[in-house]
């Protein structure tokens, strides 16, 4: 009942050229997949060109980043309404990078998704531990945390339009992925929280994306998992042929 749900997150990647030829390659392959949810997260100034070759797909477009505000002196942010003006229907929040390096916070992060939400955009709603929490044992609290913060006060029914992404801070980019059973453990811990927070029904139909180091190797087996139903795809996104097998791996 969860469809599996691919996201490509290009991150600061790809000039407009390079945007066409990847989304060219894409389509050939993916223009008609329906059985799995495909979604290009390409940076804010590819947006709009992207938008228009993926107008007669199946593929759907995100973005990285989105104001929490409406409109007004934000100098440098996106806003809501530019980003549905382009056709954008997910919008990744709270990842690590944004976290770590621009001191992005559980509070921004939950106005933002907030937001989103109060817009008909859809969030995707980045959680994970870094190396020392988990050598520290503290992977569950940190998680936790994250979670309980960034998703606090949404009501149970704006679940359907939320996807959480659980990306280990150290499997980022490293070429170290967790292994299948450290991710469906987390997975389930973090179905358990949502649980806890808005009930059963949301907590089933929650979709949660594994992202780290995930590639057409690996995909198969992490996919498979009873709690990961999806994967956020950075340095194996930027390839056409990587992106459309790790699609295929979710079918
Ligand atoms: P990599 O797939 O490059 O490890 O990146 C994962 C990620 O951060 C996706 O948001």
């Amino acid at each position: 009942m969860r469809k599996t749900i691919i996201a490509g997150n290009w991150k600061m990647n790809k000039t407009i050229a390079e945007a066409v030829s990847l989304v060219e390659g894409l389509k050939r392959e993916l223009a008609d997949c329906v059985d799995v949810e495909v979604v290009v997260c390409p940076p804010f100034t590819a947006l709009k060109t992207v938008s228009d070759m993926l107008a007669d797909t199946q593929i759907k477009l995100g973005c990285q980043n989105m104001s929490s505000e409406d409109d007004g002196a934000y100098t440098g942010e996106i806003s809501h309404t530019m980003l549905k003006e382009l056709f954008v229907r997910y919008v990744i929040l709270g990842h690590s990078e944004r976290r770590d390096y621009y001191k992005e916070t559980d509070f921004w992060v939950n106005r933002k998704v907030k937001k989103a939400l109060e817009k008909n955009l859809r969030p995707i709603v980045c959680v994970g531990e870094k190396l020392k929490d988990r050598e520290a044992g503290n992977t569950e609290k940190v998680v936790e945390a994250q979670v309980r913060g960034s998703l606090a006060d949404i009501p149970a029914e704006q679940f359907e339009e939320v996807v959480v992404a659980y990306e280990p801070v150290w499997a980022i980019g490293t070429g170290k992925t967790a292994t299948s059973e450290q991710a469906q453990e987390v997975h389930a811990f973090i179905r358990g929280i949502i649980r806890d927070m808005v009930g059963d029904q949301a907590a089933a139909g929650l979709r949660i994306q594994y992202g780290g180091s995930m590639k057409p190797a690996n995909a198969k087996e992490l996919l498979s998992q009873p709690d990961i139903d999806g994967g956020l795809i950075g340095g194996a996104s930027l390839d056409a042929n990587s992106f459309i097998s790790i699609v295929k791996a979710g079918l």
